[in-house]
């Protein structure tokens, strides 16, 4: 299983391992990591389980047309490494992976 790293806005570290196919952001729902709200369920459609990644984006498909639209409405600043979690699925090449989340997100 992929180990993924989250930062939580207070600067506290988790690493969760993800069984693969799992969004990040349900590893982080499911396991008490704070700073996600995922208000829509991973449906792409609220924009609350925002994040930074901050390593292995190459290895990450580009977001898709209504990803990008959504992340116009984060509520903490986009940045160029702005995803949303629930649209990026875990997966052997994401070991090691390292996700910060931001200080709101609504
Ligand atoms: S959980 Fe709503 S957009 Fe990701």
């Amino acid at each position: 299983m992929p180990r993924i790293t989250y930062i939580e806005p207070s600067g506290n570290q988790t690493e969760i391992d993800l069984p693969e196919g799992w969004s990040l952001m349900q590893g982080a729902t499911s396991n008490g990591v704070e700073g996600i709200e995922a208000e829509c369920g991973g449906s792409c459609a609220c924009a609350t389980c925002h994040c930074y990644v901050e390593s292995h984006a190459d290895r990450l498909p580009a977001p898709s047309e209504t990803e990008l639209s959504m992340l116009d409405h984060v509520a903490a600043e986009r940045r160029p490494n702005s995803r949303l979690s629930c649209q990026l699925k875990a997966s052997a090449d994401l070991d090691g992976m390292v996700v910060r989340l931001p200080i709101c997100q609504s």
